[in-house]
């Protein structure tokens, strides 16, 4: 079935892609305001865009009356976030962060989480995460009426049971057990299911077409 964007709703365009572009990562961003209250929400429009600088970016949507998220305005206003990735056991305190709690309402507190000093910037990252990353902000693009995040990563944090090898930068991945957002407002996915394509070069192809002839 064909949708065509320029003829369908946005709430509908919204729905399709967040139906099918899945599973999406998700930052579980940490940010301050200007008087030092810290704030912590999850972001699902996520993805990293390059290592030289280390750029990634997070994509911030209006509160439904209108006004900016906490976490778009601290960073605005500070010029720093942490970002941690979720693990499957912390995924309900993630949720709880995602709440709309009034301002006084301290998100980590509620889910049980706690912060530990970042090496290179002021804010914080979750102490319960296995891999986090300290960002300074790199540049904001309005996208609509949603402004795209993108900072550049200063430092990241793993934890040490999941470094096979530090010199080569080598992550057990499956070890970190991190999980991803699906479709709807509810459902998420593991990383427990797991397929190994290997990388081809143009000669294997040809030898693989020419053994099956
Ligand atoms: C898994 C998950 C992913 C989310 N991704 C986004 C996102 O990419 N962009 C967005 O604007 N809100 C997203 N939200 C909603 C925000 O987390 C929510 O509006 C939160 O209250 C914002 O908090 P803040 O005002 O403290 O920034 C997501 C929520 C969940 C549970």
């Amino acid at each position: 079935m064909l949708f065509d964007f320029d003829a369908m709703p946005h709430g509908n365009r919204y729905k399709l892609l967040v139906s099918c572009v899945v599973p999406r990562p998700i930052a579980w961003v940490v940010s301050r305001d200007a008087a030092g209250v810290l704030n912590a929400a999850p972001y699902s429009f996520f993805n990293v865009f390059g290592e030289d600088p280390a750029v990634v970016a997070i994509s911030v949507g209006p509160r439904p009356e209108g006004s900016a998220k906490d976490t778009l305005a601290n960073i605005q206003a500070t010029g720093e976030f942490t970002l941690s990735m979720v693990p499957h056991d912390l995924a309900e305190r993630m949720v709880i962060t995602a709440a709309d709690f009034p301002p006084e309402v301290d998100e980590l507190a509620e889910a049980g989480l706690s912060t530990i000093a970042s090496t290179k910037i002021g804010t914080p990252r979750i102490a319960e995460s296995p891999v986090a990353m300290e960002c300074t902000l790199w540049k904001t693009i309005p996208v609509g009426v949603h402004t795209m995040v993108m900072g550049e990563v200063k430092a990241m944090h793993i934890a040490d049971e999941a470094v096979m090898n530090a010199e080569r930068a080598y992550i057990d991945t499956p070890k970190l057990d991190l999980v991803g957002r699906m479709h709807g407002r509810g459902w998420y996915s593991t990383t427990r299911d797991r397929v190994e394509i290997p990388r081809i070069t143009p000669a294997e192809w040809a030898a693989r077409k020419k053994a099956a002839e």
